[in-house]
């Protein structure tokens, strides 16, 4: 890894993610649609949206060997709210996916960040839950596809439990600061790990949410 350009990278764990791989000595271009925000961080940056039609282009310019797909959007909702639902999915879905597949014939690496609501359905963030559970079943069939194909290209999933950010506040259980995230991920990415919990111990809740019967599971609530 030399050059990394992580999309989504404005605030919150792109941002922290930026800043720690400066400082590693690393190349580090910040990307997203806050053109404000993206002055404030320096260096740098692309000012990107990553669902526009010329958004693979754009990526494609900065020549980076490790793209990082951490844009992600995700909301609270009593009830159905398609506006909402596909405003999710246009971004963690297909922008998503978009970006997943011209890497693999582009990059090196490309991380994604998914999260540990995508393991099972969730009652108030299930348009969330269900993106981000695409996203974890598209990225282990693109390692496969890398592997089976012949392709170069290492596909790794970051699956954060509760991050320190605006997004994160749902709950205080186990979560990490944005710095401590960064410092996982940028681990992962080091070592080209297929999949990184952040931080390492919310595999134990993944594997826990995985393994519950689904009827102790519907019984359970979650948020
Ligand atoms: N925080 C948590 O507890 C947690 C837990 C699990 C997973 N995650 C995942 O971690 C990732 C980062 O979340 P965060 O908590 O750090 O939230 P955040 O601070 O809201 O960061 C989201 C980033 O995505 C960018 N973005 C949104 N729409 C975009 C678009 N169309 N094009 C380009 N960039 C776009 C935003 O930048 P602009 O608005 O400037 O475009 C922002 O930089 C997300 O994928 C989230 O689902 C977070």
């Amino acid at each position: 890894m030399r050059r990394i350009l992580v999309i989504g990278a404005t605030s919150g764990i792109g941002r922290a993610l930026v800043e720690a791989a400066r400082a590693r000595g690393y190349e580090a271009v910040a990307a997203g649609r806050r053109e404000a925000l993206l002055r404030e961080i320096g260096g740098e940056t692309l000012a990107l949206d990553v669902t526009a039609p010329d958004a693979l282009a754009r990526i494609g310019a900065v020549g980076a060997d490790t793209v990082v797909f951490n844009a992600g959007f995700g909301e609270r909702s009593e009830r159905p709210d398609w506006g909402l639902t596909e405003r999710t999915l246009r971004l963690n879905v297909l922008a998503f996916e978009r970006v997943a597949g011209w890497a693999l014939t582009h990059c090196e690496t490309f991380a994604a960040t998914a999260s540990v609501a995508g393991v099972r359905g969730l009652e108030r963030t299930n348009g969330y839950s269900a993106s981000k559970a695409y996203m974890l079943n598209a990225m282990e069939g693109y390692r496969r596809l890398a592997r089976h194909g012949g392709h170069a290209c290492r596909y790794v999933s970051l699956v954060p439990g509760f991050v320190d950010t605006a997004m994160g506040q749902a709950s205080a259980f186990w979560r990490c600061s944005t710095t401590a995230a960064a410092f996982c991920i940028l681990k992962a990415l080091e070592r080209g790990q297929a999949v990184a919990y952040v931080t390492p111990r919310w595999r134990w809740v993944a594997a826990a949410l995985r393994l519950m019967p689904r009827a102790l599971f519907e019984r359970l609530p979650l948020g």
